[in-house]
C-alpha cells in the first residue's frame, strides 16, 4: 500500500521566521509545502502572492503544492509555473472552462489539481477526473487555518475513491482543513492519499514530530 503523503500548509507557518520553518518542513520526513494563496474575493482572506512563494522556492528542494483560492486562475497559470510549482491546484467553484484551465496546467508540465469546496459534490468530477492529478477535498470552508473540521468529508472522500476506481484514473486524494491526529487515520482509510496540516503541525511542540506521527 501506498504511504500517505504529508503537506504541511505553510499558512500557519512564522512569517517573521519563514525560511527556519521552510527548513524544518525540509527535515522533516514530509513530502509536498502546502502553499495557500488567497486574493480576498474568492474567499474572504488575503494569505500571500508571488514575491513570498518565490521566497519559499529558494530553499524548498521538496514539491510546492500550489493551492489557488483565487478568481480566474488561468491569468496565472504560466507565473506559478515559472516560480517552480509542482502541483497547481484550482478551485472547481473558480474555472467556467475547467477542461481548457487543466489543459493549460498540464501543458506548463506541472501537476493538475481541483479543488471542491464542502458543499460541492463529488460527482461534477464525473467526466473530468481522468485529466485531474490530484482531487483536493475542502475538509472547512477555505479562506483560513485552524478551523474545525466538517465530518462529511469522510464520506466524500469514499465517493471519490469509487469514481476514481471505477473510471480508471490515476488521481490522488488530498484533504485539507482541519486535519489532525484524530481524522488522520480514517481519512486514509476511507481513501485519502495526501494529507495537509496547518495548525495542527506549527501549533504544536514539536513539528517534526508531528509531521512524523501524521505519516505513521
Ligand atoms: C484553508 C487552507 C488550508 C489551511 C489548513 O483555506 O486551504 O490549507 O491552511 O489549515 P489547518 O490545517 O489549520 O486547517
Ligand atoms: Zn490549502
Amino acid at each position: 500500500m501506498n504511504k500517505v503523503k504529508i503537506a504541511p500548509s505553510l499558512l500557519a507557518a512564522d512569517f517573521g521566521n519563514l525560511q527556519r520553518d521552510v527548513e524544518m518542513v525540509e527535515r522533516s520526513t514530509a513530502d509536498w509545502h502546502h502553499i495557500d494563496v488567497m486574493d480576498g474575493v474568492f474567499v474572504p482572506n488575503i494569505s500571500y502572492g508571488m514575491p513570498v512563494l518565490k521566497a519559499i522556492a529558494k530553499h524548498a528542494r521538496k514539491p510546492l503544492d500550489v493551492h489557488l483560492m483565487i478568481v480566474d486562475p488561468d491569468r496565472y497559470v504560466q507565473t506559478f509555473a515559472d516560480l517552480g510549482s509542482s502541483v497547481l491546484t484550482v478551485h472547481y467553484e473558480a474555472c467556467t472552462h475547467l477542461h481548457r484551465t487543466l489543459q493549460a496546467i498540464r501543458a506548463t508540465g506541472m501537476k493538475t489539481g481541483v479543488a471542491l469546496n464542502p458543499h460541492t459534490p463529488v460527482a461534477l468530477m464525473e467526466e473530468i477526473i481522468k485529466d485531474v492529478d490530484v482531487l483536493l477535498i475542502m475538509s472547512v470552508n477555505p479562506g483560513f487555518g485552524g478551523q474545525s473540521f466538517i465530518e462529511n468529508t469522510f464520506e466524500k472522500v469514499r465517493t471519490a475513491r469509487q469514481l476514481i476506481e471505477r473510471k480508471g484514473a490515476n488521481t490522488l486524494i488530498e484533504i485539507d482543513g482541519g486535519v489532525n491526529a484524530d481524522n488522520a487515520k480514517a481519512l486514509v482509510a476511507a481513501g485519502a492519499n495526501v494529507l495537509v496540516a496547518g495548525s495542527f503541525v506549527f501549533n504544536s511542540a514539536h513539528p517534526e514530530d508531528t509531521i512524523n506521527d501524521l505519516k505513521k
